[in-house]
């Protein structure tokens, strides 16, 4: 005789912002080869995004892909009710897991000539939007569960240029240690990751796409090259497995050693 109700999952869920693309999608991907279902969320690119779903299919677990804007606050109380239904009809659960703040744009202009509006945006991207979107989801993570922060080796080490984007990130840092304290009676473990420079379409793809750049990257790098999205999300995907449960409020840089 079958059941007709569906069972309760018992796979882990984590929802990934800007789980696309880039270092999301190669997060959401790992995250997925370690047995664990996704939400991923996607601004823009819905192609991208379905394209994210089936390779993730394709390794055997569930997934989808909901839109969403992180730098659009008043848009979040209908994206948690998007999550609810989306964790209720495929996973007959109402939380989830993991939460990885990836998404984000870059910015290169030098401090004298950024714009107000820029500025705005990417504060509303990178700080403003992870602080709210991480509230709001609050209730459906489940105890004992983790989130990562996504910053960037630009908060610890400087090149001009990043100034506005660098202190943001360095906003999350702060954010990261506040909200692990806040969040240990839950068990709930928050660190930040900070990548160095990454071979994505991040920042017009310079460090993938110009030699120059490339090659600048390489000879500030210990391990000698610039890095590659399988350099991070399989590390981001370890961070949030049960060996690191003990692991909170910190900063694990995954550069290749840029600029020791
Ligand atoms: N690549 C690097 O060198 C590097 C280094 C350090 C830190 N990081 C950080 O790593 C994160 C991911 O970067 P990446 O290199 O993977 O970038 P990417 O390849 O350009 O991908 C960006 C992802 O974020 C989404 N996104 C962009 N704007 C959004 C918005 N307003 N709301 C919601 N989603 C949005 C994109 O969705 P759509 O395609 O639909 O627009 C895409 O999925 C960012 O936080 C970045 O600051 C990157």
């Amino acid at each position: 005789m079958t059941t007709e109700i569906a069972e309760k999952s018992t796979a882990r869920i984590a929802i990934v912002t800007g789980g696309s693309r880039g270092l999301g999608r190669n997060t959401a991907v790992s995250l997925a080869r370690t047995g664990v279902d996704v939400i991923l969320t996607y601004h823009s690119n819905k192609a991208e995004a379905e394209a994210a779903v089936a390779e993730i299919e394709a390794l055997g677990r569930k997934a989808l892909a909901l839109q969403l804007d992180t730098g659009e606050v008043a848009s979040f109380d209908a994206f948690v009710g998007n999550v609810r239904r989306a964790l209720s009809g495929t996973w007959r659960r109402d939380d989830f897991d993991y939460l990885v703040n990836n998404a984000g744009t870059s910015l290169h202009a030098g401090i004298a000539e950024t714009r107000e509006a820029e500025f705005d945006r990417l504060f509303d991207i990178h700080f403003k939007g992870v602080f709210f979107l991480t509230q709001k989801l609050l209730p459906l993570i489940a105890d004992g569960g983790r989130i990562a922060n996504i910053s960037s080796g630009l908060a610890r080490f400087t090149i001009p240029g990043y100034g506005a984007y660098a202190a943001m990130k360095g906003a999350i840092e702060v954010f990261t240690r506040y909200l692990a304290k806040e969040l240990g009676p839950r068990r709930i473990a928050v660190n930040t990751v900070a990548p160095g420079a990454i071979e994505t379409d991040f920042s017009g793809g310079g460090v993938r796409d110009n030699p120059e750049v490339n090659a600048f990257v390489a000879s500030v790098t210990a391990m000698g090259r610039a890095g590659l999205p399988d350099d991070i999300g399989p590390m981001i995907a370890s961070l949030l497995s049960d060996g690191n449960r003990w692991v909170t409020g910190q900063r694990i840089e995954a550069s290749g050693g840029m600029f020791l």
